[in-house]
């Protein structure tokens, strides 16, 4: 896999590209399929490399993953409970979902603590405190390995102080076969979560309440395999939307559900970018004047965190000084040193930003410090003038399917350096 993502900025796009299936939801129903005793097929998943390590991860536990074109075979008929220990488990951050999923299929984990992007400190103490309310006794040792496990769980209400999407995921795995009820309260609410709720249903699962603040689990003895679509990523097609509103004179972006992405389709009327909304698709005219506007994100259905570093990049387009609060994450904002060696203006007083507009970015060489930040690079290095190199672009491979090959079909000049 190429390291360096380069680009030569300043042409216009145009065009129709279809949005793959949901990272965020892939990375956790991967997972869950140790849950399963037959085999499950996952159809529309994305062909980045964090759907390789889980399945590499799956493989280590003597699970069969097969890759058929769009669609992933996964059968846990023979699956071994062996510790996660090996430096594969700590390059993504989602490998962190196998603890629900492995106490919940067997009572017992041991996880080497888990990586993925930098988006400063990621505590996991929410997760935690719901396996020990569900009767799990959690133990971590010097090399950063936690030993998790349970002679029995047992059913219970966990209230989570900050609607974590990990921990809800986490929780709802380890409480399927708990006995009696779970209730997560105060749980996220985000669309993957729903999807996940959705598959784990269909393989025989008794989950309620996905996709709002209480789901209810009431534990079942075993799950069997099922057939499952992955809903459409909602940041990919953010991504592509806000590409759009930056570069492009006329942009479709089919496969989405318009209402996973109304925080984001608000703030872009508010910045004056026209779009027409179809069913499953939606059309960016771009070329008008963009206006300067303030964003803070929230849980979901709040403003995104993962879109907040694009938009940092399209609001360098706009005439005034826009503002970005981050509130999940207040580091997030590595990416606006990287905007401002390419000529930007931007001062970063945490958690908040000031994006003062309109600037003309010029090409360089940045760095990609996480995935979200990479793709802000991508659109700022198609707005530059002259040419533009991302290193790390590793980070960008992790979440987006095809991005060069999908941007390059869109009229952009962006390559891969070998
Ligand atoms: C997930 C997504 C990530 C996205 C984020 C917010 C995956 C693999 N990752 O990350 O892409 O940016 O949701 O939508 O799907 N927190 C705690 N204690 C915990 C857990 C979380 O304090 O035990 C805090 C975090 O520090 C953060 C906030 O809660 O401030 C949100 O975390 P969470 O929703 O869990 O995000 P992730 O699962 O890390």
């Amino acid at each position: 896999m190429s390291e360096k993502i380069i680009i030569e900025g300043g042409y216009e796009l145009e065009g129709e590209v279809r949005i793959s299936g949901a990272k965020n939801a892939t990375v956790a129903l991967i997972p869950a399929t140790v849950l399963a005793s037959s085999v499950v097929t996952i159809y529309d998943v994305p062909d980045i490399s964090d759907v390789e390590a889980l399945s590499d991860i799956l493989r280590s536990l003597n699970v069969e993953v097969n890759r058929q074109k769009d669609h992933l075979i996964i059968d846990p008929s023979k699956i071994k409970n062996i510790d996660l220990v090996q430096d594969n488990v700590t390059k993504l951050r989602a490998s962190y979902y196998f603890m629900g999923a492995l106490l919940g299929r067997f009572k017992k984990v041991k996880i080497k603590m888990p990586g993925g992007c930098f988006l400063g400190p990621r505590p996991i103490d929410l997760h935690l405190k719901g396996f020990k309310a569900l009767g799990a006794e959690v133990k971590l040792d010097d090399d950063g390995i936690y030993e998790i496990s349970a002679n029995e769980l047992l059913g219970t209400n966990i209230y989570l102080d900050f609607p974590s999407v990990g921990a809800t995921i986490n929780i709802m795995m380890a409480a399927i076969f708990a006995n009696g009820r779970t209730v997560i309260e105060n749980s996220a609410k985000e669309p993957e979560i729903v999807d996940l709720a959705i598959m784990l249903n269909k393989m025989g699962a008794k989950v309620r309440g996905a996709g709002t603040d209480e789901i209810i689990i009431d534990g079942v003895s075993s799950l069997g395999g099922c057939f499952h679509e992955i809903i459409p990523d909602r940041i990919e097609a953010g991504t592509y939307i806000v590409i759009a509103a930056a570069c492009a004179k006329k942009m479709k972006i089919t496969n989405i559900i318009p209402h996973h992405l109304e925080g984001l389709i608000s703030k872009l009327e508010d910045a004056n970018v026209a779009m027409e909304l179809g069913d499953d698709s939606i059309t960016i005219v771009g070329n008008k004047e963009i206006k300067a506007i303030k964003i803070k994100t929230q849980p979901y259905p709040g403003f995104a965190t993962d879109l907040q570093s694009l938009l940092g990049a399209f609001l360098t387009q706009a005439k005034g000084v826009s503002m970005i609060e981050e509130t999940i994450y207040p580091e997030r904002f590595k990416y606006c040193e990287e905007l401002n060696k390419m000529g930007a203006n931007i001062k970063v007083k945490s958690p908040v930003c000031f994006i003062e507009g309109v600037s003309q970015l010029k090409g360089t060489e940045v760095s990609a410090t996480d995935l979200r930040c990479g793709a802000a690079l991508i659109i700022a290095g198609l707005l530059a003038k002259g040419t533009t190199t991302i290193s790390n672009a590793y980070h960008i491979y992790r979440g987006y399917e095809n991005i060069v090959e999908k941007l390059r079909n869109l009229n952009a000049r962006i390559w891969e350096e070998k």
